[in-house]
């Protein structure tokens, strides 16, 4: 089965800093993180970079939207994917990527993505492992490279979830721990499945989810949640 860290750093460990920046993997890691997650989409000449918005605007202030910019142009402390992997590298983190497209990109944004994996990922860190919402982006991956483990990520586990993880071949569910059921959780493990949740602030709420069978918190503040769990 899929090996999750306890916790891992939403896009970085963004109560402390800018999310998906440098800082805020730094930030992470010092705060005891060993994975975080990002948020990867392509600017306008097909460059992975981390955003979770169609926009820059909301995170650096800058009005434009990312499918219509170049990699020259990114707002200051944007990193690319590549960049944000050597910093990886450096303070030995592991990742959970998630695939975010922009509308009509979900199969380019995992075929650049998985791309750029292949070239960059560090054999020193563990395997990342790709998420995301768009089910044609987990196919691309499934099809482009298959070596890299798949979660599907839902905001709520529905009757279907097992159909829908077996279509992208997954062997992890990332859901919204706030809606997750204590049946629902078990059913998932019963399957064999990895279970990770998110977005987790609270040390008790994590304490009960893990209680319930999460494997792994996905969370702003890692430092509050280990402190809890450990
Ligand atoms: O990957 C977990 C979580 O990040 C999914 O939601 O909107 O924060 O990317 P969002
Ligand atoms: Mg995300």
């Amino acid at each position: 089965m899929l090996q999750l860290p306890k916790v891992i750093g939403h896009r970085g460990a963004m109560a402390y800093a800018p999310e998906n920046t440098l800082t805020s993997f730094r930030e992470a890691r010092r705060r005891g993180a060993s994975w975080v997650e990002i948020d990867v989409k392509l600017t306008a000449d097909g460059v992975p970079i981390l955003m979770h918005d169609p926009s820059f605007k909301r995170t650096t202030g800058v009005d434009r939207l990312v499918a219509e910019t170049r990699s020259a142009e990114l707002p200051a402390d944007v990193p690319t994917f590549e960049q944000a992997i050597a910093c990886f590298r450096e303070l030995g983190l592991g990742c959970n990527v998630e695939i975010k497209p922009c509308e009509g990109r979900e199969v380019e944004t995992t075929r650049r993505t998985v791309a750029t994996l292949r070239r960059c990922w560090p054999a020193s860190l563990p395997p990342p492992l790709l998420s995301s919402f768009k089910r044609a982006s987990l196919v691309a991956a499934q099809e482009a490279a298959p070596e890299f483990a798949r979660a599907i990520l839902l905001r709520e586990i529905e009757q279907n979830w097992r159909e829908r993880s077996e279509e992208v071949g997954a062997v992890g569910v990332n859901t919204d721990g706030s809606k997750l059921t204590a049946a629902r959780a078990a059913e998932i493990k019963k399957a064999g499945y990895a279970l990770a949740v998110y977005t987790i602030n609270d040390g008790d709420v994590a304490k009960a989810l893990v209680a319930i069978g999460a494997d792994c918190v996905i969370t702003d503040v890692p430092d509050v949640i280990l402190a809890a769990l450990n």
